[in-house]
């Protein structure tokens, strides 16, 4: 059953036990309004009134207005008229504000439910707040959540199907199942008005499910505790293939219909090793190949609250992510928030459980990326079994991975193809050295080339200069690295391609292989 049926069998059981105070939590009065004139034909037998700060008093049975007098004052004392005269009749009001401590309006509205018992009468309040519980225990609640997927791809379905023959719409029911999956989250209005503006441009193609995605981001434009990361550039990684290849096996996974699978969505990665490899760039990069919004938790940002305050904010954060999914959430550098020796150890715990709870509970298509470069303050917890889907180490690149990435950055910062026999002394040269070590000389010989006023590039011994001029961070913390090194391999899964020992270090085992991660 959806949420809006099960919600409304609760609400007819209270109209049944005449409950004479009901409150409707929800954020979408026009669904709770729908659902009380559903209620209405029901129980034709008794009155309901409903009043808005925009039309006055309706009588919800056959919609006619029985007073156009649109303030709340008015509205109390014409409901307290009906609940002195009439028995089980039930009033219902849409707007009130205020109700969720104890001021004059919730004390008025504590009266007017206790004059609604003693015939039989139910007050009926919609409100998003919970309620002062002076008022609150005199009745029962009830929450209509926000539409479930299949409620919106009715919704979606509805709506273009008005319009098949006026515009042209590729879309097919499993289109519609993926826009309805990917809009969760908002309100049915928002829904409509994503799908109108849609329609509006004059086609609705496969392309613009991607569109849906940039709609639903500007409806949470203001987000409590993440923040949305832009994707300027191309995030373009060199190597990785392994974490590439295990990512495009989840790509469908993220888009597919979970109303018809026992699978849940995958829940994400934990990116650990070595310093400037590119873990934080993949975390760019998988949201600009999946095309979906990049938001960052900043996790030292919600431990830095005063005590109390960072386990709201996480709880907070966690569910902002859940309603924008589907989308990329990146964690970056989570061993500096959740060191487990330093700090306010309590608290990092409980933040640490808080965490690990939603990675394991959350359905949502929010895919985590976390990455780490200090293994050793990474509480342990995390990185047991089963938490991340996957854990994988990101290595200094081999050979072949130095080859792409110099290729990529010679092509992209010199506007320069590299020749094959200065490809394969850069790749010697620059063994140890990080991604970010080789974008870091190629972007000074760039600058070097504009400063000098050149056209063509260098002759290579110039080049090669470059290159020795850097010295990696893998030879001045050889410590740092073989330590990395020893808690990746024995505990996650290399992010490169595996590669024997005779070819590593030796570029002419690469022949063929020239793939760049666009991802
Ligand atoms: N595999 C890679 N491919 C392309 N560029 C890389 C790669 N690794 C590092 N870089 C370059 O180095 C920069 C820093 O890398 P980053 O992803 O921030 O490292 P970290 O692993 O420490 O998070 C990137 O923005 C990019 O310019
Ligand atoms: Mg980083």
């Amino acid at each position: 059953m959806t949420n809006f049926a099960d919600t409304r069998e609760v609400l007819s059981n209270y109209l049944k036990a005449r409950i004479p105070l009901v409150v409707i939590r929800s954020m979408e009065r026009s669904r709770c309004e729908d659902l009380l004139i559903s209620l209405a034909q029901e129980f034709r037998q008794m009155p309901f009134y409903l009043h808005s700060r925009t039309e006055g008093i309706k009588q919800l049975g056959d919609g006619q207005l029985v007073s156009d007098d649109t303030s709340l004052p008015a509205a109390i004392d014409f409901a307290t008229g009906v609940f002195k005269r009439t028995e089980f009749a039930n009033f219902v009001f849409t707007d009130v504000e205020e109700l969720e401590d104890e001021t004059s309006t919730s004390r008025h509205f504590a009266e007017l439910a206790r004059l609604a018992e003693t015939r039989g009468d139910t007050l009926i309040l919609f409100s998003s707040k919970p309620v002062w519980t002076g008022l609150g225990r005199l009745g029962m609640s009830v929450t209509l959540d926000l539409p479930e997927t299949d409620e919106l791809y009715h919704v979606i379905s509805g709506l273009i199907e008005q319009y098949r023959g006026q515009v042209r719409i590729d879309w097919d029911a499993e289109d519609v199942r993926t826009a309805a999956g990917i809009l969760t989250g908002v309100t049915e209005t928002e829904a409509q008005n994503v799908l109108a503006s849609l329609i509006a441009g004059g086609t609705l193609t496969r392309d613009n499910l991607h569109k849906l995605s940039e709609y639903k981001d500007r409806i949470f434009g203001d987000l409590a505790g993440i923040e949305r990361v832009p994707l300027r550039e191309d995030c373009r990684v060199g190597g990785l293939g392994n974490l590439r290849t295990w990512l495009s096996r989840r790509e469908r996974l993220m888009f597919a219909d979970y109303t018809q699978l026992k699978i849940t969505p995958p829940r994400g990665v934990l990116l650990v090793g070595v310093p400037g490899c590119g873990k934080s760039l993949s975390a760019k990069a998988i949201a600009q190949d999946w095309k979906l919004p990049l938001y960052r938790l900043d996790m030292s940002a919600v431990l830095g609250m005063y005590v109390g305050q960072s386990e709201t904010r996480l709880r907070e954060a966690l569910q902002t992510a859940d309603r924008v999914a589907p989308c990329v959430l990146w964690i970056d550098e989570i061993e500096k928030a959740l060191a487990s020796g330093g700090g306010d150890s309590g608290t990092s715990r409980r933040l640490i459980g808080q965490f690990l709870f939603w990675l394991q509970e959350s359905t949502s298509r929010a895919f985590m990326v976390a990455t780490a470069n200090d293994i050793s303050s990474l509480p342990p917890e995390l990185t047991r079994k089963g938490r991340f889907d996957e854990i994988f180490f990101v290595d200094l690149p081999d050979a072949c991975d130095r080859e792409e990435i110099l290729r990529m950055y010679f092509s992209s910062l010199c506007d320069y193809e590299l020749p094959d026999q200065l490809a394969t002394r850069l790749v010697r040269l620059s063994d140890t050295f990080s991604g970010a070590e080789i974008q870091s000389a190629v972007s000074d010989i760039g600058q070097a080339l504009f400063a000098d006023e050149r056209a063509d590039m260098y002759d290579e011994d110039t080049v090669v200069q470059f290159f020795e001029n850097t010295v990696p961070f893998a030879q001045s913390n050889p410590d740092v690295l073989e330590n990395i090194r020893a808690w990746g391999r024995s505990r996650a899964v290399p992010a490169g391609t595996e590669q024997t020992d005779d070819t590593a270090g030796m570029p002419g085992g690469s022949t063929g292989r020239r793939i760049i991660m666009t991802v």
